[in-house]
């Protein structure tokens, strides 16, 4: 299995820290955020990933990472993203670099107290479709800032609404998502939503249209620590505390 961490965009939400540099390179704790994302993979047993990202920072991640091997990655790969188009057009990128095989996706922002090796575990038996994590979330307005799955009585997912004003249910999607490689045919039917990006979101509910998504629920500490300020804070204090992606 093949992972791509997506480390692009504008980082917006926390202006003006991301002025001056990119999100994924902000301090969480003692190192940069997106250690913590090459970090989850390498201990799921994903050795080989592309980071995808753009800007006028896009340098700081080779000085940081080089070619992986101080971080037990086999091959790193870069991808540079020409303007922020969204998350599934990010993706986009990996196409060739995945090839013909399954591939973990995870938004680099996000930081998971226990180890993903789990899902991944879980989706080489599954081989085909896609697979999200699901997280409990339970104040409504965090959960308007997300991708929120609406779950059947069969506890199946119904579909997903991208950032609701009424969540239809109290978990999000974390930023960790794993295809078959026909997601690359997926992303290419995609349009710009209403914030004029392919969204990560339209990807997952093709795949729940075609019952072809299934998800597992993380039991432990998740942050997006793009989020907001607060949410950054929040992450770092988890980490300084009790660390990430532990075993
Ligand atoms: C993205 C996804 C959203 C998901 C979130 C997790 O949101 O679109 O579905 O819940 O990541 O971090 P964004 O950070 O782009 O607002």
């Amino acid at each position: 299995m093949k992972g791509v961490l997506l480390a692009g965009g504008t980082g917006s939400r926390l202006y003006p820290l991301t002025r001056i540099t990119n999100k994924h390179l902000l301090p969480i704790y003692d190192r940069p955020m997106i250690s913590y994302a090459v970090e989850a993979l390498v201990k799921a047993g994903i050795t080989e990933m592309m980071v995808v990202t753009g800007g006028t920072h896009a340098g700081e991640f080779l000085r940081l990472l080089s070619n992986g091997e101080g971080h037990g990655v086999d091959r790193l790969c870069y991808a540079y993203q020409d303007r922020p188009g969204g998350i599934a057009e990010a993706l986009g990128l990996a196409e060739r670099f995945v090839g013909d095989d399954p591939v973990l996706v995870m938004l680099a922002d996000n930081v998971f107290g226990r180890t993903i090796r789990p899902t991944v575990e879980a989706f080489e038996q599954q081989r085909t479709g896609a697979r999200i994590v699901l997280a409990p979330v339970e104040e409504p307005e965090h959960l308007r800032h997300l991708g929120v799955p609406e779950l059947a009585g069969d506890g199946r997912v119904a579909r997903i609404v991208e950032k609701p004003d009424d969540p239809p249910s109290s978990y999000c999607v974390t930023g960790v998502y794993c295809y078959d490689p026909t997601v690359f045919s997926v992303i290419a039917t995609l349009e710009p939503s209403g914030r004029g990006e392919l969204e990560i979101t339209d990807v997952n509910n093709h795949f729940v249209e075609a019952g072809a998504i299934s998800y597992d629920v993380l039991d432990g500490f998740w942050g997006d620590a793009g989020e907001s300020i607060d949410a950054y804070y929040a992450v770092n204090d988890h980490v300084r505390r009790s660390g990430a992606n532990r075993g």
